[in-house]
């Protein structure tokens, strides 16, 4: 198991303006396994991802990651543990303007303090997988919507994280690019084994993944197990018909 949440729980704010955005979740995920998380807006989507990614502690309650406890973790502990273990995938991209494709995707390799030369083959390498060999010297600005998030996703894989988390990864893209993105997305991670966390509105791009977890009110509302190998738009159909009074 890479990853296990027990009774986590996490409360902002205090006395009446107190908002609890995750109520007591448990959670386990397999090394390799592809997940979505669901639910409506303001159900604690982000506020899971943000505690297994190392940018908030929870309240209560536990997260291990390989069997190391994360919330016993200081900062600066914690910041490395997100460096070294952590891919992650924003829905606006978040490319730096002024840097170049391949400048973006070597940048956490040379935060990391790595060999130059070596963060500059790896960028090569990883944006030649994306489908953006050609481009790797353009600006994000001069990238599509898509090709923009080919470019993070390749950031995000460049440390080789063991969990990649994604928060809404085609919140801004049309539906064609969405789909172009998540099979890129899933084919990366089949191929480095590594374990996917994306949250997504859309059974569209819930339907690429092994199990789709639904938040409601910060707790686990319904887990749904998928065959990610079978036909995708009959898994787009057996979560529409689980959603359609679930969402909204
Ligand atoms: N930093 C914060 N301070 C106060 N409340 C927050 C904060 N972050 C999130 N919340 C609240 O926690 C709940 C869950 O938010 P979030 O995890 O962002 O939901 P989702 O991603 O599913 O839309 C919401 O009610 C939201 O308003
Ligand atoms: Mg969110």
């Amino acid at each position: 198991m890479v990853l296990k949440a027990k009774d986590v729980t996490v409360v902002f704010g205090q006395g009446e303006n107190q908002v609890v955005a995750l109520n007591r979740v448990n959670l386990e995920m397999n090394k390799g396994e592809f997940v979505s998380i669901m639910g409506a807006s303001g159900s604690g989507k982000t506020t899971l991802l943000q505690l297994l990614g190392g940018l908030d502690q929870p309240t209560s309650g536990e997260i291990l990651v390989s069997g190391t406890n994360i919330t016993k973790m200081k900062e600066k502990e914690l910041a490395i543990y997100r460096r070294k273990k952590i891919g992650f995938v924003f829905q606006q991209f978040n490319l730096i303007p002024v840097l170049t494709a391949e400048e973006n995707v070597t940048l956490p390799l040379l935060i990391d303090k790595k060999n130059a030369r070596i963060a500059q083959q790896k960028a090569q390498s990883l944006l030649e997988l994306v489908g953006l060999k050609e481009r790797r010297h353009h600006f994000p600005s001069q990238l599509s919507g898509g090709q923009q998030q080919r470019v993070a996703i390749a950031r995000a894989l460049i440390t080789e994280p063991s969990i990649l988390l994604a928060d809404e990864p085609t919140g801004a893209l049309d539906s064609e690019t969405s789909r172009d993105v998540i099979q890129l997305l899933k084919k990366m991670c089949g191929d480095l084994e590594q374990t996917c966390i994306v949250v997504t509105h859309d059974p569209f791009i819930a339907a690429y993944s092994d199990r789709v977890i639904i938040l409601a009110d910060g707790m686990i509302q319904n887990e749904i197990h998928l065959d990610s190998h079978s036909d995708i738009e009959k898994n787009v159909e057996q979560l529409q018909r689980i959603l359609v009074h679930r969402l909204r």
